[in-house]
């Protein structure tokens, strides 16, 4: 018989040693105090419980998300928090929000109503920090009214957030933010088992509402990471997640993340950098996908397939369908692909080396030149694709090294957990071994710099200096254009790369005239262990409020 499929469900936790590693427990204690005081402050009255889903560092598989191809993040330490309330308490036929943060100085507390059926606008050009509550709202609801049908009325809501992921900083706060929000939206408006995946599909639907066409790596990360694990995401055939713990190895290794201050806000970029790549893969996408049957060359197939990347057809899409369904023509056409194994690495390898040459030869090509080649009009092109949601003013595009890097960086992932799954090839030692996942690393970032064009001078300068003090590979993480890096380093080797940064980065820098202060160097380099996903705290059966969980580890954590 078959094993009924068990649904994941986000936990429900009563001490903070079921979300943190133990050695984190004792400040998050006091942070979690502070939130739940403070939401007392402010609403004089208790929260019902808090939410938390953390920011996430990709390993390796950079802007290949969205092109459906698998990566492997793994959450962080840094989260965020939403305390909450419901009660029903407003004007029939509306229900109310008031939301706060703890650092209401950066973040202005807001207050307002909808009404019950409210579809919950969003105004992307404001910026404003509760635009990320506002798209976890109208996913929730959507999600909410489908289970519990039309006539469900949302209970008022008081919410305070706090919030540890440096915001612009390459680690996901966005999805952290929207992730927490919509968890606590669904559990607080009665929903007591949020599956995992559902929830995972919501955020990352709500986040493309703010102004970013993202895929679903952030999300995925922050919300079905297990603790000490990495989280291998795959896009198709459906969203899936496999954990990946890393192999003891002498010497140990560990994950480093180095900020660069450099700020990298993808809303505010989008139409320059984000989602200009976006459309660059999805252009290169369809003009791939041009050359695969006799009919459909010099005109786009009719209708065009579907899948679940941001603008809907995506390079990973037209990749499986080369390789499932290529028939005698594309096969005389393109000679060599018939010499290519079923191996994925094989196929990756002749798409990232051979096929995307062959059909796109010109480094970059105008919007007349691709619309001509499809056999669409330039408006066909601006409605789906250029445009759409969210528009870019690009005219011209580099779709040839868009896909190399993308074909290329999907074959460095599958390369990356093979050598994970395989482990060492002995007589090749541990440190042999891990130089080989140190490279990888490398490799991702000379072609997101080469061909994806998306790191920045600060960052190449610390993988640098930090590839000379010991790091066996360091790349940026995240989306790029400034953010954050990681870099693949022998425990012993963490002193001399964190000391080299302070002394060739982080001490003459200055943000906006400013030295970095003591503190900032600090925090800037930190070691990070793989942690948990997204939890619910539950606080209604705590007799005494916040004293019951209290300001020592014993009562919080134990
Ligand atoms: C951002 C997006 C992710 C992913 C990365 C780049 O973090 O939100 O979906 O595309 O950039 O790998």
């Amino acid at each position: 018989m078959e094993k009924p499929v068990e649904v994941e469900t986000v936990p429900v936790h009563e001490n903070l040693g079921g979300i943190y590693h133990d050695i984190e427990v004792r400040g998050e204690s006091e942070r979690w105090t502070s939130l739940y005081k403070g939401f007392e402050d402010v609403f004089e009255l208790s929260p019902d419980f808090i939410s938390r889903s953390p920011g996430r560092v990709n390993i390796i598989g950079e802007h290949i998300d969205y092109s459906l191809f698998p990566v492997l993040p793994m959450a962080i330490h840094a989260d965020t928090l939403v305390a909450m309330k419901t009660e029903r308490r407003g004007r029939e036929g509306y229900f109310k929000i008031e939301i706060a943060n703890l650092e209401g100085e950066q973040f202005p507390k807001e207050s307002w109503e909808e009404t019950s059926d409210s579809e919950i606008a969003i105004d992307e050009k404001t910026h404003a920090w509760t635009n990320y509550f506002r798209a976890g709202l109208r996913g929730s609801l959507k999600l909410l009214r489908e289970k519990n049908g039309a006539d469900w009325r949302p209970r008022d809501m008081k919410v305070m957030v706090h919030g540890t992921v440096p915001p612009a900083g390459g680690l996901s706060s966005s999805a952290a933010l929207v992730t927490a929000c919509a968890l606590a939206i669904l559990y607080g408006q009665g929903m007591k088992k949020v599956e995992k995946l559902e929830l995972t599909r919501l955020a990352i639907e709500s986040e493309r509402a703010v102004g970013v066409n993202s895929g679903g790596m952030d999300q995925s990360a922050s919300v079905m990471s297990q603790k000490d694990a990495a989280l291998y995401v795959q896009f198709t055939p459906k969203l899936s997640v496999r954990h990946v713990e890393f192999p003891k190895m002498d010497p140990s290794l560990v994950f480093v993340i180095a900020q660069s201050f450099v700020k990298a806000d993808k809303k505010v970029s989008g139409p320059f950098h984000y989602n200009l790549r976006v459309v660059e893969c999805t252009l290169a996408a369809l003009m791939l996908l041009q050359q695969l049957s006799p009919e459909a060359e010099g005109k786009l197939p009719h209708p065009l397939p579907q899948d679940d990347s941001p603008l809907n057809i995506s390079l990973g899409t037209v990749f499986n369908i080369f390789w499932d369904t290529a028939d005698d023509y594309t096969r005389t056409k393109f000679p060599d692909a018939t010499k290519v194994d079923d191996s994925m690495l094989q196929r990756l390898d002749y798409f990232a080396n051979r096929f995307v040459d062959e059909v796109l030869p010109s480094e970059t090509y105008s919007k007349k030149e691709i619309a001509q080649s499809l056999g669409v009009s330039e408006e066909y092109l601006d409605h789906n694709f250029i445009k759409k949601r969210f528009p870019v003013p690009a005219e011209t595009f580099r779709l040839r090294d868009r896909a190399k890097h993308v074909f290329s960086e999907a074959a460095r992932v599958y390369k990356f957990m093979d050598l994970l799954e395989s482990g060492p090839k002995r007589p090749e030692t541990d440190l042999e071994f891990a130089k080989r996942l140190g490279d990888l690393l490398n490799q991702s970032q000379q072609s997101c710099i080469n061909k994806f064009d998306c790191s920045a001078r600060e960052l190449d300068r610390i993988c640098l200096y930090a590839r000379v003090a010991g790091s066996l590979g360091s790349r940026l993480t995240g989306a790029g254009w400034g953010g954050a890096t990681v870099h693949l380093v022998p425990a012993s080797k963490v002193n001399s790369v964190r000391a080299a940064l302070r002394e060739q980065y982080y001490k003459d820098m200055s943000i906006n005239g400013e030295r970095l202060t003591d503190k900032q160097i600090e925090d800037a380099v930190i070691v990070s262990r793989p942690g948990s996903g997204s939890a619910i705290f539950s606080t209604s059966n705590k007799k005494d409020g916040y004293k019951a969980f209290g300001n020592e580890v014993g009562t919080w954590g134990e």
